[in-house]
């Protein structure tokens, strides 16, 4: 049995990158746990069960060993709920890398360091993709297949619509 993943993020909406790394993630275990934030401080564009649908859309039946949850407060009791030690990121430029070492200390601190967090470099054809990205670009009617799944691209142009109604 290999060791279980968590891969957190707020997917607001969830990215081909995203996507890209929870691919690659998933071979290397037998269970990649996705975690949605469920963060009422932060002004999300989707609802976490619609990100989490819209994980589950962009992934499709390829990917068998992955499962979609939200959680709510801190990863690293979501971490124990689960019973998983180890969280996945993507890391895609350096100016990620000071937030994702602070977010790896502190969860590290918070775990009494029973948790830890591995990194995955984001594919060359990603590394310039965020969520933030895709929401600008969708505002401003621009095309979206090239940065996200094309079966949700239809949900994110509805909530651009109601954004203008
Ligand atoms: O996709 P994001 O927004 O970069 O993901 C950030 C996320 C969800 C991984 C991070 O904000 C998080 O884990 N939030 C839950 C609260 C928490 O545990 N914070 C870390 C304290 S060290």
């Amino acid at each position: 049995m290999k060791e279980a993943i968590v891969y957190p993020g707020s997917f607001d909406p969830i990215t081909k990158g995203h996507v890209d790394i929870i691919k690659r993630a998933a071979g290397l275990t037998d269970k990649l746990i996705i975690g949605v934030l469920n963060n009422s401080a932060k002004k999300c564009w989707f609802t976490p069960e619609e990100r989490k649908a819209m994980i589950e859309q962009s992934l499709g039946e390829e990917v068998k060993n992955v499962e979609v949850k939200i959680f709510n407060g801190l990863l690293v009791d979501f971490m124990a709920e689960n019973n998983v030690k180890v969280i996945l990121r993507g890391l895609r430029t350096i100016s990620d890398y000071e937030y994702e070492l602070q977010l790896a200390i502190g969860n590290s601190t918070l775990s009494r360091k029973t948790v830890e967090t591995v990194f995955i470099p984001a594919s060359q054809e990603y590394a310039h993709l965020s969520s933030s990205m895709v929401r600008e670009v969708a505002i401003n009617n621009g095309l979206l297949d090239m940065f996200v799944s094309s079966e949700i691209i239809p949900q994110i142009q509805h909530r651009v619509a109601q954004f203008k109604d």
